[in-house]
């Protein structure tokens, strides 16, 4: 199966409903197991133990392809050492009016103002309670359109104490650019208080449960180079076991010009890249080998995974470097990180 005959066809479409179709075919061959067929042949496990959890390899799925849960089966096939699901919000919402998905193929980015569309936690906990995949899944939660932002930790809260069971990991997503004024919760006060409030909900829910689940918490790749210290050590401070970096980007660095290039959304793909390093490279110095880092954002080659791991990340997430590189794209990374 060669994905360069698909992808013509796939962005003949319209993103959503190319994603949609992707999902049905995907959904299709895992029923048989013929999704593996797309990973090739896999090095053995390399297991790598962070945040308690172990991880069979280092590439993940970044949050926001698979919002409700429902395409465990053939995205584990694919090969991923991990998966987070979500963004997940209290209550279902729609999110914004279509379009709101936009391919710049000329630059391999893509812009996106979902808004959070989700059936709610309440019914991907039922998905993610019967799931049979044998990799870590990451549940990512955020706040529906309609809460205030004043009263945001409330839905973090409900949220969680929805997958507090089912999840192996809790990310807390204050860095979308598409729910309005939720990357404020990043200013350093309001994060510490925050994960602080976030953090003791979990040493509660760990009593009552007799498990605990690690709590990672993404940022955007547009926080002032001034204020990143003082973001990463809030967080850390707080009580977070992992940082992940990062969102996608308001800037419109390397597309200005483009056609699309004013349309409002989180631009991701190979025009994030140097961004989301530069990032990354600033939270790791920050973070200080105190909790693991998660690097995120433009990786659209095994070279660029590689580069995340140098620059300090413990594992990587990718999402659009799969639309444009197609489902055989974890595995290629997979057997480029091996050696690593
Ligand atoms: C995202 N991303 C995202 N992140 C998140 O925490 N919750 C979400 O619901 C979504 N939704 C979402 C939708 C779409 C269409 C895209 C393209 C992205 C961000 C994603 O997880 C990742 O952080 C960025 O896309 C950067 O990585 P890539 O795409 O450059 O590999």
């Amino acid at each position: 199966m060669a994905y360069s005959i698909f992808r013509p066809i796939l962005f003949a479409l319209d993103p959503e409903r190319a994603h949609h179709a992707a999902f049905a075919a995907l959904d299709a061959q895992a029923t048989l197991g013929l999704a593996r067929v797309w990973a090739g042949q896999l090095p053995a496990p390399k297991p790598v133990t962070l945040m308690g959890l172990s991880f069979p390899n280092r590439v993940g799925l970044a949050a926001g392809l698979d919002k409700d849960a429902r395409h465990l089966r053939g995205l584990s096939q694919l090969g991923f050492g991990f998966i987070e699901v979500g963004t997940l919000t209290p209550k279902p919402q729609p999110g914004n009016p279509a379009p709101r998905m936009f391919r710049l193929p000329e630059h391999e980015g893509l812009i996106n103002r979902l808004g959070f569309n989700n059936g709610g936690v309440e019914d991907a906990v039922k998905r993610l309670t019967a799931r049979d995949v044998d990799v870590p899944v990451g549940v990512n939660i955020g706040k529906n359109a309609v809460t205030p932002i004043e009263n945001a930790v409330d839905d973090y809260l409900i949220a969680m104490r929805a997958v507090y069971a089912t999840a192996d990991y809790i990310t807390i997503n204050i860095s979308s650019p598409n729910t309005k004024n939720l990357r404020d919760l990043q200013a350093p006060d309001s994060v510490a208080a925050l994960v602080t409030r976030i953090v003791r909900e979990g040493e509660a829910l760990t009593k009552s449960s007799g498990k605990r689940k690690p709590i990672a918490v993404k940022i955007a790749p547009d926080l002032d180079d001034s204020m990143v210290g003082d973001v990463v050590s809030a967080i850390i401070d707080a009580g977070a076991d992992a940082i992940i970096s990062s969102n996608t980007t308001i800037s419109r660095d390397g597309v200005t010009g483009h056609a699309y290039a004013a349309e409002t959304g989180g631009l991701s793909g190979a025009p994030l890249t140097q961004r989301a390093d530069a990032m990354l490279a600033k939270v790791v110095k920050a973070a200080a080998t105190r909790v693991p880092i998660i690097g995120v954002g433009g990786i659209m080659s095994v070279a660029d995974a590689k580069r995340k791991i140098d620059i300090g990340a413990s594992l990587i997430q990718i999402y659009t470097g799969m639309l444009y590189r197609g489902p055989g794209f974890v595995g290629e990374l997979v057997r480029g990180l091996h050696q690593k």
